[in-house]
């Protein structure tokens, strides 16, 4: 038997399985989901030791656990790959959104629906499912292959940083691969080279010590709320550029030769009004649509809180407000330098008669990868023959903090080869994954492991 022919006998059971895997609601940042994030790493665990690799840990860390495994006997000419992705997820809320419970999967047209299908559990099954086909057909893999699965890649990856800066030999590695990231299109796979980088703050304001009647106090009291709008607003000039200073002096800027690749995909304004309903785009004046997502900063508040917001109409004048604000970084910006001058510049302009406070919630450093190191070369040709269709090289607007440690303290390239879909929910209700990814998906990665073997 093929392992190709494996992977389509065993179909109906890797369906089954991932919703096994699904089904555990491993959100890392939730406090009252951590004995269910415990739950989805043995369970993973025992599942990698039950497809034949023999070393398997689940080692502990000061938050949640790290899956790790190793199965390195092709030798030393072969090459060694680690394979990297979360088995953690978002949070499910707003529930009400959800045709099906968040963890209780579901197939619908072809799609896998629940919370992580997409981002990132379905995309990590399938390579252990790859791993699984290889092991039953051939008894070995065409590579040494280490496995280093986490759970708290959603809440910036905090415990594993200094774990791969500890264990740097453990790790060691000619390339890393990753699926966390979507196809072009439909049909389209793609490589991904370049990940923006992450700054997350929260923003709380106090003014008067308890709710006031806005009668009595208002006009002559600072409200919260208008004081927390105003800074918002004055982050942002009538263009849309970031008024913080020093926010775009390590901006990369792109090449020409490189802003002709990326507009050379055919990106359209259209497909982007289509997928999310808007009338019209928008973003930072003289960049186009696919360079303002992959290669340009940004700061958009993700959410904000305060005063009266029930039915009916109330008049207070609130004592606080709260805002969670992100920018998304590009190279070479950092996560640090970034907080640091934007919460700065937030307390520079903070209204008398209140206190401001600004905390950094997490974050992430940008990272481009080399798209000429031959990992990348021939994960692009496996994703060819597989997919029948020339792939594409992205940049992508997501992050994933671990990333820029593999170039930095492992020295190896990242190879992003993700099989997820931009309108398939991630982070949103009715996440799902398309099934025909998630097969097709298994059969490139056992293809571009045999490349990688062969080469
Ligand atoms: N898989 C995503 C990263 C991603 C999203 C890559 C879209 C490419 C396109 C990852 O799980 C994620 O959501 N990362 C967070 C990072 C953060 C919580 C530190 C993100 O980008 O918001
Ligand atoms: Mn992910
Ligand atoms: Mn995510």
């Amino acid at each position: 038997m093929t392992i190709d022919q494996y992977l389509e006998q065993h179909r109906q059971r890797f369906e089954d399985q991932l919703c096994e895997f699904l089904a555990i609601p491993s959100v890392s940042t939730d406090p009252a989901c951590a004995t269910e994030v415990q739950r989805c790493a043995t369970w993973l665990s025992e599942h990698v030791r039950a497809i034949g690799v023999p070393h398997v840990e689940v080692i502990q860390t000061a938050g949640h656990p790290i899956v790790y495994a190793e199965h390195c006997t092709a030798g030393p000419d072969a090459p060694t790959l680690l394979f990297y992705g979360h088995y953690d997820v978002q949070p499910v809320d707003p529930l009400h959104l959800w045709t099906n419970p968040p963890f209780e999967p579901t197939i619908r047209d072809g799609n896998v629906f629940a919370r992580g299908a997409t981002d990132d559990k379905g995309q990590v099954f399938l390579h252990i499912k790859a791993i699984e086909a290889m092991l039953a057909v051939d008894g070995s893999l065409p590579v040494n292959l280490k496995l280093l699965i986490e759970g708290e890649e959603e809440i910036g990856s905090p415990n594993l940083a200094p774990f791969v800066e500890q264990h740097r030999d453990k790790l060691a590695c000619d390339a890393v691969v990753v699926s966390d990231t979507s196809m072009f299109a439909p049909g389209e796979p793609s490589i991904v080279y370049g990940l923006r980088g992450l700054a997350y703050l929260q923003i709380d304001i106090q003014g008067p010590n308890r709710d006031l009647h806005s009668g009595s106090y208002g006009g002559a009291v600072v409200n919260p709320i208008n004081a927390l709008a105003h800074i918002i607003a004055q982050l942002k000039d009538a263009n849309g550029l970031i008024t913080v200073p020093g926010f775009y002096d390590a901006v990369l800027d792109l090449t020409p030769q490189e802003r002709t690749s990326l507009n050379a995909l055919g990106y359209s304004d259209e497909r982007l009004k289509a997928d999310v309903t808007v009338t019209a785009v928008s973003g930072e004046p003289g960049y186009t649509t696919i360079e303002r997502l992959g290669a340009r900063p940004t700061l958009d508040v993700n959410g904000i809180l305060g005063g009266f917001t029930g039915e009916g109409a109330k008049t207070v004048l609130p004592a606080r407000a709260m805002a969670k604000i992100s920018m998304r970084l590009v190279p070479h910006q950092t996560h640090t330098d970034i907080a640091e001058k934007v919460m700065n510049y937030i307390t520079s302009i903070a209204p008398e008669g209140t206190t401001v406070s600004v905390q950094d919630l997490h974050g992430a450093d940008p990272v481009l990868v080399d798209i000429t190191s031959p990992a990348i070369t021939t994960a692009a040709k496996a994703l060819e023959e597989t997919f029948g269709t020339p792939c594409r090289f992205t940049r992508e607007g997501g992050s994933i903090p671990v990333v820029l440690l593999f170039d930095t303290v492992l020295r190896a390239p990242t190879v992003l080869m993700g099989f997820g879909l931009n309108n398939e929910n991630a982070h949103s209700p009715d996440e799902h994954f398309s099934l025909a990814n998630y097969h097709t998906g298994m059969h490139a990665v056992a293809r571009y492991y045999a490349m990688m073997g062969e080469a």
